[in-house]
């Protein structure tokens, strides 16, 4: 079976070359939960080898952009010849730090099994970025293996459950939807988190 996460740990920051979810991902599930719409700006951090970049392309249509980021620049390139003519814009970066990309320009930031490799310096630098670059009512969606024994996959202390991520991040948690028999996809709106305002209270 194909693994999917990242083992290395050591050092502050982690760029991992992990391989594709894509056989192992609901893509039709993934794609109903995000409701994406023509027009948007739809940013697939950590794209890996793009595929999800080129599911949302239709969805978005000509008027809309989709952004596939990496710090791997040979997949990058890889990428890049392939989405020639598209609206998809492949970019070499990092999102735990400022990108070259717009404040308040994306809908959506995706990010699909990067964030276990995460240091804490680089989830606080994750944040910072993904707040700067979505617009007031943009989505945050995050793809993650299950936190229990499965055939393939990271070891369980470096996995993240979604009671996990909420705690990690300062953004409103909605839908947490099953995404794979091993993977389930969170989401977070863009509006103010825990302990900030009235929308926070019940969550
Ligand atoms: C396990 S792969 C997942 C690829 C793809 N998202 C998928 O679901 O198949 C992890 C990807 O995250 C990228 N990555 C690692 N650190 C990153 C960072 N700080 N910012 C953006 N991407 C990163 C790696 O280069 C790799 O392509």
């Amino acid at each position: 079976m194909e693994y999917v996460g990242c083992e290395k740990r050591d050092g502050e920051r982690r760029h991992h070359r992990g391989r594709s979810s894509e056989s192992l991902l609901d893509k039709r599930a993934i794609l109903s939960a995000l409701a994406i719409e023509l027009g948007q700006a739809v940013l697939d951090a950590g794209c890996g080898n793009g595929y999800m970049s080129k599911a949302f392309s239709p969805l978005v249509g000509d008027r809309g952009r989709v952004y596939a980021l990496d710090p791997d620049e040979t997949g990058i390139a890889v990428l890049r010849e392939e989405i020639k003519g598209t609206n998809i814009v492949a970019m070499v970066g990092d999102i735990t730090t400022t990108t070259h990309l717009p404040a308040s320009a994306i809908d959506l930031v995706y990010l699909s099994t990067v964030f276990h490799i995460f240091s804490p310096g680089q989830i606080e630098g994750f944040e910072a970025e993904v707040k700067r670059l979505l617009t007031p009512s943009g989505k945050l969606a995050i793809v993650e293996i299950v936190k229990h024994a499965t055939p393939f996959g990271p070891p369980l202390d470096m996995r993240v459950s979604p009671a996990d991520l909420k705690e990690a991040l300062r953004l409103t948690p909605s839908d947490t939807v099953e995404v794979g028999e091993y993977f389930y996809m969170q989401l977070f709106e863009n509006r103010q988190g825990r302990g900030y305002g009235l929308s926070s209270i019940g969550k």
